[in-house]
């Protein structure tokens, strides 16, 4: 593989660090199906203009789809040699099949196979992507349908505030996930244009059939401007950008995960299989998942300042910094899709500790709220009901007790409004039954919230 492609205006062999600088085949070789499907329909479509005789497609075709078989197989391995995977295909078709193979880059740049390649390859995982988000969906649905009555105190600043529960807490990570996916839907809508045909920089002069080989490659569009057909890869930082917010949903949420599963919350108990335990403290069980989840999202939103840092000063069209496009955004494709199955298991086995999450609401004054509430709907202005219940937690923090722990006397010394009513007003029960509005946690709104999250990605 010493002989280049473009040799013909060399008098010298590229030096051999530069070849190795210079090489991309190490981390582009996996687009080669991509490679593969795009040449094909390039040939074809060669053929279908009068450019490539009919012979000469059958041979490109047939060669290209032996060549795919041989490396699934493992019988043709990649030449670390290789400019990259483009290169390769194209010499190990040209070995294989003579002038033909030669024939195959017309009307071609490798600026516009290239970016062809990214944008089938992304578009591919991009699917696998969604499905695995889709799992992660329904497994949070299914957690929050067993969970709809399951009392726990929401937090602001992490301190006690209102009490929910665990079906309301985790329909709001449902909510996130679902603007994840359809960000990625929106992002491979964009992505869906066929840049072929954009040559090097300037389209080309054969009149090439673009609409076709967008049909044969099942794209919606084709790219309206060659120098931009070329050089964006807005797809890709899109891409990047969706996963980072989909990865720092996953964050926050491991990171509940980790503090309900310390024995200080209790909240809920990891799955065995979904632990791991320490090499010296017999007794730990970590949420190793959970961590490494929050850890890789900043993997993530590294690939995305990569993308941005790379693209930011490059004059129109087609600059080398681009091939660095490559290994960020396939950084941040893996990661998610290691992330994915491991958080959902996580996710679809833990056990949920409804006694201690029922006690962490009871102790934490979360009914302030409604006592205050109770005192409005007898006629008291907010403000001045904030300051009785206010007072009413003060004393209780001073005697160590809970609100509804307090005789009906006592309540009358701050508010002569208060009546036996109150009890029931102020129990946990009733605080969140009453929060029926639309995106509220009663039992029922939730399960309105979880029916219509169902019906969403139901296609
Ligand atoms: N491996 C290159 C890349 O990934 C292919 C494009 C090379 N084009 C060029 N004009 N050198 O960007």
């Amino acid at each position: 593989m010493n002989k280049k492609m473009w040799d013909g205006r060399f008098a010298k062999a590229t030096d051999l660090a530069v070849n190795a600088y210079n090489s991309s085949i190490a981390f582009d070789a996996r687009m080669f199906r991509q490679d593969i499907r795009g040449s094909q329909a390039h040939a074809r479509m060669l053929g279908s203009i009068g450019i490539l005789s009919a012979q000469d497609v059958e041979s490109i075709v047939t060669g290209l789809g032996q060549i795919g078989a041989d490396i699934e197989a493992g019988r043709l391995a990649f030449d670390p040699n290789a400019e990259d995977i483009h290169m390769f295909i194209e010499a190990e078709l040209t070995a294989r099949i003579g002038d033909a193979g030669k024939r195959l880059h017309t009307g071609r740049s490798r600026n516009d196979q290239v970016a062809l390649d990214l944008r089938l390859y992304l578009r591919d995982e991009a699917q696998v992507i969604r499905e695995g988000m889709l799992q992660l969906y329904d497994v949070l649905l299914d957690l929050a349908e067993q969970n709809t009555e399951t009392i726990l105190p929401g937090y602001t600043h992490l301190q006690r505030a209102q009490p929910i529960t665990f079906g309301h807490h985790l329909m709001a990570y449902v909510e996130m996930l679902a603007r994840d996916i359809s960000r990625l839907d929106d992002c491979v809508r964009r992505m869906d244009v066929l840049p072929l045909g954009s040559g090097a920089l300037a389209g080309t002069t054969y009149p090439l059939d673009r609409a076709m080989v967008a049909r044969e490659l099942g794209f919606a569009a084709i790219t309206q401007n060659s120098l931009d057909g070329v050089s964006d890869r807005d797809f890709a930082l899109e891409l990047a950008g969706v996963l980072s917010i989909f990865m720092m949903h996953l964050s926050r949420l491991s990171e509940e995960v980790i503090l309900w599963s310390s024995q200080e919350f209790a909240f809920i108990e990891l799955d065995d299989a979904f632990s791991t335990g320490s090499s010296i403290m017999p007794q730990k069980k970590n949420p190793d998942v959970a961590e490494l989840t929050r850890g890789k999202s900043g993997r993530v939103f590294g690939s995305l300042i990569t993308l941005l840092t790379m693209m930011k000063g490059l004059p129109l069209a087609y600059n080398k910094d681009m091939q660095e496009d490559k290994e960020a955004i396939f950084d941040a494709i893996d990661t998610v899709l290691l992330c994915l199955p491991a958080f959902t298991g996580m996710m679809a086995t833990l056990t949920v500790r409804p006694d201690r999450m029922r006690l962490a609401a009871a102790g934490g004054f979360t009914n302030a709220t409604d006592l205050a509430d109770y005192l409005v709907k007898k006629g008291l202005p907010f403000r001045e009901a904030h300051e009785v219940s206010g007072k009413l937690v003060k004393l209780c923090v001073a005697r160590g007790c809970a609100l509804e722990d307090l005789t009906l006397d006592e309540f009358k010394q701050y508010s002569d409004l208060i009546e036996i009513d109150i009890y029931e007003a102020i129990s946990l029960e009733t605080c969140v039954s009453q929060r029926q509005i639309t995106g509220a946690p009663n039992a029922d709104t939730v399960r309105a919230a979880i029916a219509h999250a169902r019906q969403r990605f139901a296609d």
